[in-house]
């Protein structure tokens, strides 16, 4: 079992708590994921870490209630325990593995929407660590949408918040703080988008305008996050990738978003699940996700 420290809501509906996970915290790096069950007949559900704390053994996780399983992981108080947590799962970010001085070299623009400011916070605070500064657009509904804004703001070189309606900082979507920021004279040689699908397919349409390589993270369906249930199945430059083992994060400008946007759709209906094994066949499923002899 993993107890549960420290839970309180951030704002509307999202959650932010602190979880004693040893083994995951120990070896954990900005970028991956971890699939929690409350209980052992609980739906899996796949949530990206916020932060970590390795000498403490914790991990942070933040989540927005958007069905019946999140809304029971939403009642679970401080003192209550995860049946399972699973992880670190999928791909750290391809900055961990990149040579320091190379790293140091890179003017570097996160872009997090929603809750997806929550998995860009670790990136950005590992990131510092290391001595690289970059900067960070947080977006938000409104200003009551705001997540995390003092974490950010210790960690980031510069932080631009918008809201859509303007109720705080810029105003307008976060492609919109893109344009803007170039036009001041800005210059990126990457960008970094977390937030909902759709924010990621215009953000990388913006950036491609821009020529500004840059990296999504997909949180499509995902059930086992081994590689073999097909849930989280993607299109990325023509190839068949799977979320949980080849990612999370992919080549914005080459990932399929209109296709991953309606899979997950479709993909939430048992009947919808049936008709996309069948549709894809011996593609649905990704195999162990390491020896690749299943795709
Ligand atoms: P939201 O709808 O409030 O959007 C956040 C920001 O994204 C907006 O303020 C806006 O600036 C930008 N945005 C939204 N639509 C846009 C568009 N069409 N063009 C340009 N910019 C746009 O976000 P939310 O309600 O916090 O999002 C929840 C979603 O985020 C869920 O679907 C969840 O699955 C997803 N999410 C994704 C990740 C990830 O790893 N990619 C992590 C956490 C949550
Ligand atoms: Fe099952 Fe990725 S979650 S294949």
């Amino acid at each position: 079992m993993y107890p549960i420290l420290e839970a309180r809501e951030l704002t509307n509906n999202i959650y932010f708590m602190i979880v004693k996970a040893e083994r995951v915290a120990k070896n954990c790096l900005p970028g991956q994921f971890i699939i929690v069950r409350s209980d052992e007949n609980a739906e899996r559900i796949p949530l990206t870490i916020c932060d970590y704390d390795r000498a403490a053994g914790t991990i942070t996780i933040v989540f927005q209630v958007v069905g019946a399983g999140s809304l029971k992981l939403a009642q679970l108080k401080a003192g209550d325990a995860f049946h399972d947590f699973v992880g670190p799962l999928g791909q750290p970010s391809e900055f961990c593995k990149m040579p320091l001085e190379e790293l140091k070299q890179k003017k570097i623009l996160f872009v997090a929407g929603g809750v997806g400011t929550a998995p860009v916070y670790p990136q950005v605070k590992w990131l510092k660590e290391q001595g690289v500064p970059a900067d960070v657009i947080v977006g938000a509904k409104s200003k009551s949408f705001l997540i995390l804004e003092e974490m950010m703001a210790s960690v980031a070189e510069n932080l631009y918040i918008t809201t859509d309606d303007g109720s705080y900082g810029r105003s307008g979507m976060v492609t919109k703080c893109i344009e803007d920021l170039i036009s001041e004279g800005k210059e990126y040689d990457v960008c970094v988008a977390i937030g909902p699908m759709i924010m990621m397919k215009f953000c990388a349409l913006t950036t491609k305008k821009l020529n500004i390589p840059t990296v999504v993270s997909m949180n499509p369906v995902m059930v086992d996050g081994t590689g073999m249930c097909g849930g989280c199945r993607l299109t990325v430059g023509g190839e068949v990738k799977f979320a949980c083992v080849d990612g999370p994060e992919f080549d914005g400008h080459l990932v399929d978003f209109d296709q991953a946007m309606k899979r997950a759709s479709i993909y939430r209906t048992v009947e919808g699940k049936k008709f996309l094994e069948a549709k894809e066949g011996d593609t649905h499923h990704g195999g162990c996700g390491n020896c690749g002899g299943d795709k």
